[in-house]
């Protein structure tokens, strides 16, 4: 039997089918209210079938004001969502869906922080005035006080308590990638004197809370994961070190699962893609090349971490998964792309028809590549990898609605499709 196939054991005592996860993707596909829609049960009920032992949503947002993007499931305010309440028995039927193979569906809990677009966040939060400089995109955050922290703190369990209620078996606390947890981790976008900000113990004050708020919320058994960077790669921002550290204070705090991922809008990495050189911190040598970015920061993680550890990025054979597992650095393999023009891959990679994964992200240029040389500068790869993301996001919609895939788009045309759906999606929620 493929190592892919075992079982795992988690501390709070659930059970995980196999190895392999759809890490968390971002669906853009609530309705106008914020509620999760028809949309989410037609493409969970796939991933489900799927075979993936566990299923990780896409960022649902605690606070509707600072959204990721337009179509986030927000529930916002928790206290409202009780049964027969709207957006509650939405997110029972999502839950339904995505679970029907018998597998695990976790919601990833999410505040987006200083990287809310302006089409969707008067003003974003973080924990300093520090703006994310990305083509004008992003206005100034204001700082939270430390009263709307302590708030935010009880929103995430607030959230996880409605996510237990309402069918999801377990839930993730995004801590990763810049937004708001991750950028109270960082000294860079963390500025404060105060006790959330200054010395690493400080910066991680508020996950500490909130993951033993959300441990109060959900009990002793369920699931409770979160997703953290190995590093930012940006210069004076967390980085390894402070992650080793880190992840032992969360051996202390009935961590189930701990996803390792890295970089932030600014590096990335999480995407295989590199920043402004000028402020980048580089990725560790050996690591640049293998085929999964973060799993030789995941060695030195095992070395220090009591908790089984999830890693996505960047893998795309069988055989590298297998020897990934065999290694003993991780326990869960994670898989997103691929799970956008392929959602039945882990059912082949689990019984070997398929050896594996598509890699389209490494063909696909925007204009045929007429926009992205080689020497691209940093505006030229963002506008790539934006058009790269516009790709997946429509290949997510189509399953969605439960049309045939179009392996043939151009990225141009995703591109084009993207920004007008975002700004589309944009209106109608201010709208309603
Ligand atoms: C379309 C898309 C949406 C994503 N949305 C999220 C998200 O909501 N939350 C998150 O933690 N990571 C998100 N990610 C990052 C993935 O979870 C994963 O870390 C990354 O894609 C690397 O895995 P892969 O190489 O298998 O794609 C997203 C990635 C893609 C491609």
């Amino acid at each position: 039997m493929t190592r892919l196939a075992q079982p795992l054991s988690l501390p709070c005592g659930a059970r995980l089918p196999n190895r392999l996860c759809k890490s968390a993707m971002t669906e853009g596909l609530s309705d106008p209210r914020l509620y999760a829609s028809e949309r989410h049960n037609r493409l969970y009920r796939q991933w489900s079938e799927g075979g993936a032992g566990l299923l990780i949503s896409g960022n649902v947002m605690i606070d509707k004001r600072v959204m990721e993007r337009p179509g986030n499931v927000a529930i916002d305010p928790a206290s409202a969502y009780r049964p027969g309440h709207e957006g509650y028995e939405r997110l029972r039927a999502w839950a339904q869906a995505g679970t029907v193979a018998g597998n695990h569906l976790w919601m990833q809990i999410s505040h987006a922080g200083r990287q809310s677009p302006w089409y969707v966040a008067k003003q974003p939060l973080a924990p300093s005035e520090v703006q994310l400089d990305l083509m004008g995109n992003y206005r100034r955050p204001r700082a939270l006080s430390e009263a709307e922290i302590l708030d935010f703190i009880q929103r995430y369990a607030a959230v996880a308590r409605v996510a237990r209620e309402t069918g999801f078996t377990g839930v993730q606390i995004h801590s990763a990638h810049g937004y708001l947890l991750s950028s109270f981790l960082s000294p860079v976008t963390n500025q404060r004197q105060d006790a959330w900000g200054g010395p690493l113990e400080n910066r991680a004050r508020f996950l500490l809370e909130t993951l033993r708020a959300v441990r109060k919320a959900v009990g002793p058994d369920f699931p409770l994961s979160v997703k953290l960077n190995s590093d930012d790669f940006r210069k004076g921002g967390f980085e390894f070190s402070d992650c080793l550290q880190l992840v032992q204070w969360l051996n202390t705090e009935s961590v189930d699962l701990l996803e390792v991922s890295g970089g932030t809008y600014e590096q990335p990495k999480l995407l295989g893609y590199e920043g402004r050189t000028e402020d980048a911190r580089p990725a560790r040598q050996s690591t640049q090349q293998r085929e999964a970015y973060f799993l030789e920061y995941a060695a030195a993680i095992r070395k220090v971490a009591t908790m089984p550890i999830l890693m996505p990025g960047g893998f795309r054979h069988r055989a590298a998964m297998e020897a990934a597992l065999e290694s003993g650095d991780i326990d869960v393999i994670g898989l997103a792309r691929p799970l956008c023009t392929e959602p039945d891959l882990p059912k082949r990679l689990l019984s070997g028809a398929s050896l594996e994964a598509p890699a389209f992200e490494k063909s696909l240029k925007l204009g045929g590549g007429m926009f992205a040389p080689s020497s691209g500068s940093f505006v030229v790869k963002l506008i790539n990898l934006l058009g790269q993301m516009g790709w997946y996001y429509a290949h997510i919609e189509d399953l969605a609605d439960g049309k045939p895939l179009n392996l043939q788009r151009g990225v141009l045309a995703a591109f084009l499709r993207y920004l007008k759906n975002e700004y589309g999606t944009a209106w109608r929620m201010r709208r309603s």
